[in-house]
């Protein structure tokens, strides 16, 4: 493995910044076994694109089939566990004076790894809610149904993420946005930069001034606009940042 090296003007950066943002997507997940949306899908889901699956529309016409999708997901989540990159992230949440965590990621791992402060713009697959009166509840332990019915009105419920053409929670944007206009530097790490408004962030950042770096193995629409760009996996690329920035040890 070639070790990663850090430009001197992205360490001079992050370690003069007063305010970091970092905006991570499914690619910061990957390295924990969780497959990225934009990836081929495999196995049993492999016929389905998640676009198929993840509308109210699709949940409409076929509950028991979108559950299911959910549930395989869930089992991903259940079994796997922060990798290095989550873990550099904790550090930074420690080390920076000032430090905002936005995820489009629905699978709880920056929360596992013990970052403090996660804004989740797209939800948590962990969470359900019912699909009539969206109020957050837990399915009976005894409910076979599929998908399980609201304890309360015995209407579906529905994983609690947001949907391909739902709005997402407007207090965790507003504050997302808030913060990313506040930036001196802001990261866009393992997301393909696609899907609006998460999307827009790193853009905003850059018209607002911040010092905009890409963790991405892969360009993106962001990378030529960003300020820097480290290219490499996020598990490998983070942890040499904090250590070039830090001089930590990695965690
Ligand atoms: P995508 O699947 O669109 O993109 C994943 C990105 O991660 C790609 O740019 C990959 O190159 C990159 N990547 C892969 N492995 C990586 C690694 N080890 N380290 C760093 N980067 C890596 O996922 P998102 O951008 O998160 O929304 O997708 C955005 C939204 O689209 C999701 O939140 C979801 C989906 O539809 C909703 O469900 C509303």
């Amino acid at each position: 493995m070639t070790p990663i090296s850090i430009p001197e003007p992205v360490i001079e950066a992050v370690r003069n910044a007063q305010h970091i943002v970092v905006l991570t997507g499914a690619g910061i997940s990957a390295e924990s076994g969780i497959p990225t949306f934009r990836e081929a899908q495999t196995g049993l889901w492999a016929q389905y694109r998640p676009e198929e699956l993840a509308t109210p529309e699709a949940f409409q016409r076929h509950p028991e089939r979108v559950w299911k999708w959910y549930e395989w997901r869930r089992s991903l989540v259940r079994q796997a566990a922060p990798n290095p990159g989550h873990l550099a992230l904790v550090q930074m949440e420690r080390l920076a004076p000032r430090f905002t965590l936005i995820t489009q990621n629905v699978d709880g791992l920056h929360q596992a790894a013990g970052n403090r402060h996660v804004l989740e713009l797209h939800g948590n697959i962990m969470r359900s809610r019912c699909w009539r009166e969206g109020r957050i509840v837990a399915p009976a332990p005894d409910d076979t149904h599929i998908p399980p019915r609201c304890p309360h009105c015995g209407a579906f419920l529905r994983p609690d993420v947001v949907w391909f053409g739902e709005t997402l929670p407007p207090d965790v944007l507003a504050a997302a946005e808030q913060a990313t206009n506040e930036a001196d530097v802001f990261f866009s790490v393992g997301t393909s930069t696609v899907v609006y408004p998460a999307a827009a962030l790193p853009f905003e950042a850059r018209s607002h001034g911040a010092f905009v770096i890409e963790v991405n193995p892969a360009t993106t629409p962001l990378t030529p606009h960003a300020s820097a760009v480290l290219r490499g996996p996020a598990g490998q690329v983070l942890p040499a940042l904090v250590q070039a920035v830090w001089n930590e040890a990695r965690a």
